[in-house]
């Protein structure tokens, strides 16, 4: 199938959300873990969390209109400047999803979907005790996307929490040890499994072959 621009415009907005929004590839599953200042936990699925830099280490995700509907994780963050990203594993990857439901303002997510909050150090932001990997981040920058009324929202680490046996020799995080989860499109939930770990890519070293299937 080839599709033009024309052709993803008239197609119906699930459909064209469907396709546009898998068609990417996987993306991670996370849970953001906010408190609004009354003390009331908020939690919600989000799949556009991104890498923005190691040194400072800068996390990012991409949050939906604004205007449109309330959104509870944003005034949060605003009213608090802390907030949890927490894994997704496949025992409670069902759990997850549906804290995607519009709860009302008051409601918590963590007791409607079963997950049980957690607080470290002192931290103003609940993490998810089901989650083995969680970052707790201080709010740094919004930065609007005016294409699509959209927002970035970048945040630096503050708190990292990975199990030991979660990082390899070279420190990088073994998402399958962990049954860790991607996502494709607004439903679709894929298991990970790491088939292989490459060098680091140099000019003068490359492969001599043209195709190696991963065993
Ligand atoms: C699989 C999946 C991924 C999602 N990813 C995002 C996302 O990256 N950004 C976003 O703003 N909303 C995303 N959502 C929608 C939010 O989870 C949803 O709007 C939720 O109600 C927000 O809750 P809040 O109002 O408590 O912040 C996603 C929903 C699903 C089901």
């Amino acid at each position: 199938m080839i599709l033009t621009k024309q052709d993803i415009q008239r197609l119906d907005k699930l459909r064209r959300s469907n396709l546009i929004n898998s068609v990417t590839g996987i993306k991670p599953a996370n849970l953001i873990g906010t408190l609004s200042r009354a003390g009331i936990p908020n939690l919600a699925i989000f799949s556009s969390v991104m890498h923005i830099g190691s040194n400072p280490a800068l996390i990012g995700f991409i949050l939906r209109p604004k205007n449109e509907v309330a959104r509870h994780t944003w005034e949060n963050i605003e009213q608090t400047g802390c907030y949890s990203i927490n894994h997704v594993h496949r025992k409670f990857a069902e759990n997850a999803h549906f804290t995607s439901a519009k709860f009302d303002n008051g409601v918590s997510e963590f007791e409607q979907c079963h997950l049980t909050e957690q607080y470290i150090d002192k931290f103003e932001a609940p993490f998810v005790n089901e989650s083995d990997i969680k970052i707790g981040l201080q709010f740094k920058d919004a930065i609007p996307i005016e294409l699509n009324d959209t927002t970035l929202v970048i945040g630096e680490v503050q708190h990292l929490i990975v199990p030991d046996h979660a990082l390899d020799d070279g420190w990088q995080c073994d998402l399958a040890s962990v049954d860790g989860m991607g996502i494709s499109g607004l439903n679709g939930y894929y298991a990970l499994s790491k088939v292989a770990h490459y060098p680091y890519a140099r000019p003068g070293a490359l492969p001599d072959f043209k195709f190696k299937p991963i065993k």
